[in-house]
């Protein structure tokens, strides 16, 4: 199996590329525009093929890749049931597998950051049965949580993202790695680790808005942000036209 970190340091992106080398089958989670070319020269030099593009949400603090690199690759473009998006995409549906050869990933519905959102949970099956790794996207970050307020529904989509960490995340198996799309440095959260991953078992015990009392969560969230970039809401705009080739009305 592989899986590769990259960061962006400027707004604290993380993506990765992850999957099965035995049988050239590989992912991407979340990439980012500045990193196709990198993204394909990673994949080739492990001696696999990207055969799976994912966007966990539509993003609105940096550009997507992930139309791109879908149209370089001839890689399917997977993102959540619902995403509201101008382009083709094959949906990510609860409880789904996709499989990428000996790498299986199991998908999580977790909206919350946004109403569309999926959580990837992976197994390497040449290893055993059981999950090794989560990527939680905008869900569940490294000592924080992903902001709920970008969008409008600011109370609604707070609650649903508690619950969707709570019930969906929190209740995986303390080993279970934690690959989240922000590290330290990002807007999208307030007071992110600049450690890049965490394990479930820590986050449970030691994630600083999930601890304290239930009922407080929202409180402690609405505190903690501060107000959006002002440029979210046009790079939101662009990531839901996509690249101009994939688009439907160009
Ligand atoms: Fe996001």
């Amino acid at each position: 199996m592989i899986l590769r970190r990259f960061i962006v340091p400027e707004t604290g992106c993380a993506s990765y590329l992850f999957g099965c080398t035995s049988k050239g089958a590989a992912g991407v989670v979340d990439p980012h525009a500045g990193l196709v070319e990198e993204y394909i020269e990673a994949a080739a030099s492990a001696g696999t093929r990207i055969t799976e593009v994912f966007d966990t949400h539509v993003h609105a603090d940096h550009r997507s890749g992930a139309s791109e690199l879908a149209l370089r690759t001839g890689a399917r473009l997977r993102l959540p049931e619902g995403a509201p998006v101008e382009f083709d995409f094959v949906p990510l549906r609860d409880a789904e597998d996709v499989v990428l050869g000996n790498t299986r990933v199991r998908v999580i519905s977790t909206p919350g950051h946004t109403w569309a959102h999926a959580c990837l949970l992976v197994t390497d099956t040449t290893r055993g049965e059981d999950p090794w790794f989560v990527f939680t996207g905008d869900t569940l970050l490294v000592g924080t949580v992903g902001r709920p307020d970008l969008h409008g529904q600011e109370g609604e989509l707070a609650a649903a993202l508690e619950r969707s960490i709570r019930e969906r995340l929190l209740t995986l198996p303390d080993w279970i790695e934690v690959h989240p799309g922000h590290v330290g440095g990002s807007a999208c959260g307030a007071g992110i680790s600049s450690n890049p991953s965490s394990t479930i078992g820590f986050e449970r015990r030691h994630n600083r808005l999930l601890n304290g009392d239930e009922g407080g969560f929202i409180n402690r969230l609405s505190a903690e942000l501060s107000p959006p970039p002002s440029e979210f809401a046009s790079i939101y705009d662009e990531n839901r036209r996509g690249t101009r080739e994939h688009s439907r009305t160009s």
